[in-house]
This record gives structure tokens, sequence and C-alpha cells, in this order.
């Protein structure tokens, strides 16, 4: 394992719920303190079912739990640098969002000061049910921190997103929240990324080649800034980026619906999804039959989520994108200004290698002062670079 300086001497509370990951905890408990901070555990009812208070006390962790062994909760509150419940079920992020205070572990979340961290673990149709988006919604508005959770194979034999993040996931984590990287702890970033899809039927749609990968890159770069990071993302196969919050979307309306969710609370808004600007005007219940010679299909306006969210009566820093074919500059320029967004990242469309799809891209920043080129480079080091350009702006803009 790696030197984890920023973990030294660092105070941890791991809340630890009734999930089956509950077994890993030994190992990030192994962790952290081997990275030198000092770990004590809450250990909830549905917890203790699948991990002991004796093997957490064999890796060094002080055990607490509902039967009154361990410090009493506003100690355990005030001793937190922070407070990490990893897993953390469904039923304990509802709890959470609605202020319960019903056993040791919501009592410790509610009465301390310290930053929450969340590593969520469940079923993924137990993820992605309205009722958990919103507690997550609202626990992200109010400035917890979420680690995963991961995508792959669950205990219940399905596969989706919901399986807690791994030991070594959490503790880089903290490390990172504690480290040299964190210019952008504590923001809330919305981007948005892919091609979306317009049906026509229930076979066909429309839609383009936006592969995710300038979207993915940038999300992953925000986190690595600290950032909050909420990705919502048209269909690709790509994989969530570590510690990013993932909407998976299909069309420009769900896209917008999933980005003004958080209207009220992201401070920062990137747009690289290719939105398809048309949706066909009516959507045929049935397979469309080959009839006639010719077909006509009547598209309507897709709504703009760029122009929407640069319009909020209280706008976050939104940047754009821009892909053309010719003309580059002078129609970034003009998206810039109509769209009235703070920065625009033009990127050409049509030449070899870059842009839609390819790993590289070729862009040109353009605000209200300045047009500057950057050489082709990889989309992730394009996206390093403009989180540092995004970063640069956020200061300047800052109240001081
Ligand atoms: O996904 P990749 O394969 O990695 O490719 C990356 C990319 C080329 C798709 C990306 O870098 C990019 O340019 N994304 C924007 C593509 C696009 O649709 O540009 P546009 O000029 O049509 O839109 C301008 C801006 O408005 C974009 O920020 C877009 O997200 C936004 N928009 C557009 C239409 C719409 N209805 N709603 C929007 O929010």
């Amino acid at each position: 394992m790696q030197d984890m300086p920023s973990l030294q001497g660092r105070r941890v509370v791991l809340g630890i719920t009734g999930g089956i990951a509950a077994y890993k905890t030994p190992e990030l408990v192994r962790r952290l303190r081997s990275g030198g901070a000092e770990v004590r555990v809450v250990l909830s009812r549905g917890g203790a079912r699948f991990v002991t208070a004796e093997a957490l006390a064999a890796v060094g962790a002080d055990v607490a739990d509902d039967a009154g062994h361990g410090m009493p909760h506003i100690d355990l509150a005030r001793w937190a640098d922070i407070v990490v419940i990893a897993p953390a079920t469904a039923h304990l992020m509802a709890r959470l969002a609605a202020g319960a205070a019903d056993d040791l572990l919501t009592t410790v979340c509610l009465a301390t000061e310290a930053p929450v961290c969340v590593a969520p673990a469940m079923n993924r149709a137990m993820w992605q049910n309205p009722a958990t988006r919103a507690n997550h919604a609202a626990l992200l508005a109010r400035g917890v921190l979420f680690v995963g959770p991961g995508e792959g194979l669950q205990a219940c034999g399905e596969s989706g997103p919901g399986r807690m993040s791994e030991p070594a996931e959490i503790a880089a984590f903290l490390e990172r929240l504690w480290g040299e990287a964190g210019a952008l702890r504590g923001l809330l970033a919305v981007v948005t990324a892919g091609a979306t899809y317009e049906a026509l039927d229930p076979a066909r749609g429309f839609t383009n080649r936006s592969s995710g990968k300038m979207g993915y890159a940038l999300a992953a770069a925000l986190a690595d800034e600290g950032a909050s990071v909420v990705l919502v993302s048209g269909p690709t196969t790509l994989a969530a980026p570590p510690r990013v919050q993932r909407t998976m979307v299909i069309s420009a309306i769900e896209m917008r619906d999933a980005v003004l969710a958080y209207r009220d609370t992201m401070r920062l808004f990137v747009g690289a999804a290719a939105v398809a600007d048309y949706r066909p005007e009516a959507v045929s219940p049935r397979k469309l039959k080959k009839e006639a010679d010719t077909l006509t299909v009547t598209f309507v306006r897709n709504p703009d989520i760029l122009a929407e969210v640069a319009r909020l009566a209280h706008p976050p820093f939104t940047v754009g994108f821009a892909a053309e074919t010719e003309d580059l500059e002078a129609h970034a320029r003009a998206k810039l200004e109509g769209k009235g967004v703070d920065l625009i990242v033009a990127n050409p469309i049509g030449e070899a290698g870059v842009g839609f799809g390819e790993d590289r891209n070729r862009v040109i920043l353009i605000d209200k002062d300045r047009t500057v080129a950057w050489a082709d480079a990889p989309k992730t080091e394009i996206a390093r670079g403009l989180v540092r350009e995004i970063i640069t702006r956020l200061r300047r803009n800052a109240p001081s």
C-alpha cells in the first residue's frame, strides 16, 4: 500500500450499516490506520449482522454500538474529523435525508460539524429508485460527500450501479480530500456527456457520434480536484469514473430534467454532451412499417439545456462546448454570447484523429475577453487543463 501522509493523525468515525459489503470494513479500518488515521467505528444493528465488533477491534478500531458500548454520541460527533458511512444502505440515506436521530450513527451524523461521507451499497434498482435519487440529491445539496457506488455484479446476482466502493478507493478519496489536490472541494459540479437518443418508434431513433469520452474525462478531472460531481450521461458503454455520481439518460428532455434537479445547488455546469437540437414530433408506439417510398418525419425543437442553465436566476459558472465543421471560432463566439455562458470550448468536427469518438481533441477556449487555441492532446489531458482554467476563473469571480 502507498504512503498516505494526508491521513496522518486524522480522526475517522466509520459508520457501518447493514449490507453485505460490511464484511470489507476490517480491510478499510486496516488501510486507514496504516495511513496514520485513528478510527472509531459505530456499528449499527444491521451492520453487526455482517461484521463483528471483535473483527473490527482486532484490526485496531474502537467500536461503539446501540447497546451503549463505546463513546456517547456527542463525544463521537465532536471527536470526528470526518464521519464515513460504509456501507451506507438506502434506508440509511433516507434517514440521513430526513434528519432522523433514531440510533447512534444517525445521531452522530446530526450532531457532528465534521463532513459526512457516504459510500452507498445497495441493489441497482434501489439505487435508481426515484426515492433514493431524491435522497441522494438532497444529501449532495447539503454538502454530504459521496464515494461511489461502483457498478458491476452485485451480491443479489444483478448487475448495475450500487456496489460499495472498494476500501482502497474510499481510503484514496479521504487522502485526496485532505491532500494537496482539492481546489474544488465542496463545490457541486454537473457535467453532461455523450449523445442523446431521440426515439422515432420502439426500434429506431436519431442520435450522433459522441462517445462521451470528453465529458467523462472532465467529470474525472473535476472529481480529482475534490468537486462533488454529478455526471448526466447519454447512452454509452463507458464506465463511470471513480467518485463521480452518474445518472444515465436517453433523450434531451430526460437530460434536461436530470440537470435541472440540481438547479439550486450546482455551482459549476459543464455541457459536453452532444444534445440533439430536435426530436421527432411523434413517437410511434408501434414499429413503423415500410409502406411508402419516402418517409417524412417532422421534428420539433428540444430544450437548450446549456442556455436554460445559464439563464437561471442564480446561474452556476457555465461552460459549454461548440462542435463545428466550419468557422469554428466565429460560431463558438456566437454561442458564447447567444447562450450567455462564461466559457466556450470549441472543437472541430471532421478533423482526423480528434473530436467526436476519438481519444484526442483539439480545442479553442473562448470567453468574453479572449480566444486561446490549444494544441491537440489526449482528452484526459485537455480535461485537466480545462479544470485548471475553470479553477482560475472561479477564483477570479469569488467575492473577496
Ligand atoms: O463525446 P466525445 O466522443 O468525446 O466527443 C466530444 C464532443 C465533440 C461531443 C464534445 O467535445 C462537444 O463538442 N460537445 C458539444 C457538441 C454539441 O452538440 O455542440 P453544439 O454546438 O450543438 O452545442 C453547444 C452547446 O450547447 C454544448 O455545450 C451542448 O452540450 C449544449 N446544448 C446543445 C443543444 C441543446 N439542445 N442543449 C444543450 O445543452
